[in-house]
């Protein structure tokens, strides 16, 4: 029952009204929603002079019940990540995870607190300041490189028993070992790869692709919810949600990523230049140019040290540009010949010089010298 009594005015404006002294109320401390109440108009001057004072405390009081239990709802939804390695990925991914309405926070060995607070993100110089926020997922935006160190560096103790790991490394069998071997059999791990980066993604992600590879989600259903939402922050974005493990994933990319990556490289160092005539398959290579030169070297040495199959592509590269250069000289030979002998050789069948590349060894093996694969194509 709430009994109203009319007071002396003492100054106090309508919404001071509101505010009880914890002294007058015993009721539980509920969340500060002060800021989703609509400001409300100030009509104290056409109030009477009457203060209202609420005498008993055992009836519903008029709070903003509705609101309370949406703010619950949207709050269950969703996450509290930390970002760990704020450079340029992790910026780039925090926009559009702050966006859909998540909490982040971030962590990174150099200060990006101006940064962070420009993109509404919590900034922890501390790692161990972070981890007592308790977030509900560490996602590890580190260079390849630099991972085991950062991550055998976290104060695991810290945090939920069962947080959920995530990773973004451009390889994968890697982090999910090192989770494995480092991690305690509490903690969740998701492994992806985002096949985008700040330049390809920059206008949207509809349609790009975003690998993943459930590494170990442990029972109950908060647990799986709690990945699942995590991964709708990308299918929301309209990416290509692919399920693979982490070994296809190597192999693929090895053959993919890499491979564009390297040649992106040995074409900046041509210095392309536009020119007025540029044909589209030139556009093509100064795009590519233009997207790989924009990653780190750390990235690119990391898709190398990290990827077993990397060296296989690397060595694959080099012989198909010898062997090209093989069938080049090679026309340039028969050219060459006629001239000298010219009729002496009419008639004489010769074969037709198109060398393909031998099948390679499989990974791990040593290749043959380069002159047993050229005496292997001639035999
Ligand atoms: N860029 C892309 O397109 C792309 C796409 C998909 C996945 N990824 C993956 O995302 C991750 C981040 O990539 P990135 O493009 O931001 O560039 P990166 O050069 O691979 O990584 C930069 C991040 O690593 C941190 N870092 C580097 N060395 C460190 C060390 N010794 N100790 C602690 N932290 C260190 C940096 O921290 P500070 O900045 O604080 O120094 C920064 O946060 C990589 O694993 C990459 O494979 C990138």
């Amino acid at each position: 029952m709430i009994s109203l009594r009319p007071q002396p005015f003492t100054g106090v404006n309508s919404k001071q009204c509101h505010s009880l002294s914890p002294s007058h109320l015993s009721r539980p401390s509920l969340p500060n929603l002060s800021h989703k109440r609509p400001s409300l108009p100030n009509l104290s001057h056409k109030l009477p002079s009457l203060r209202l004072s609420i005498r008993a405390i055992d009836a519903a009081q008029p709070f903003d019940y509705e609101s309370h239990l949406s703010h619950r709802f949207t709050k269950s939804t969703k996450l509290k990540i930390a970002i760990v390695g704020f450079g340029n990925f992790g910026q780039f991914l925090a926009k559009t995870i702050v966006n859909q309405g998540h909490t982040v926070l971030a962590h990174s060995r150099s200060d990006y607190s101006e940064k962070a607070a420009e993109l509404k993100v919590s900034f922890f110089k501390d790692a161990d300041d972070l981890c007592e926020e308790h977030p509900d997922v560490i996602l590890l935006c580190t260079s390849i490189i630099s991972t085991e160190f950062v991550l055998k560096s976290l104060p695991l103790q810290r945090l939920k028993r069962n947080t959920l790991f995530v990773d973004v490394l451009s390889v994968k069998e890697f982090p999910k070992s090192l989770f494995l071997q480092t991690l305690p059999q509490e903690f969740d791990i998701l492994c992806t790869h985002p096949m985008f980066g700040p330049e390809s993604g920059k206008e949207s992600w509809k349609g790009l692709s975003f690998v993943y590879d459930k590494v170990r989600i442990g029972n109950g259903e908060s647990r799986e919810l709690r990945c699942e939402r995590f991964l709708d922050i990308f299918k929301n974005e309209g990416c290509r949600m692919v399920g693979m493990s982490c070994a296809e994933h190597d192999r693929h990319a090895a053959g993919s990523q890499f491979i564009t990556h390297t040649m992106g490289r040995v074409l900046e160092k041509l210095s392309l230049d536009s020119t007025p005539i540029n044909t589209k398959g030139y556009e093509t290579l100064l795009n590519l140019v233009e997207n790989t030169a924009s990653d780190s070297f750390d990235l690119y040495y990391g898709l190398f040290m990290y990827n077993k199959n990397a060296m296989e592509q690397l060595e694959r590269l080099d012989l198909a540009f010898e062997s090209l250069k093989t069938e080049l000289f090679g026309h340039l030979h028969d050219v060459l010949r006629k001239q000298l002998f010219g009729k002496a050789e009419e008639g004489v069948e010769r074969p037709v010089d198109r060398i393909f590349l031998p099948e390679l060894p499989q990974n791990g093996r040593l290749l043959s010298s380069r002159s047993e694969n050229a005496n292997k194509e001639t035999s």
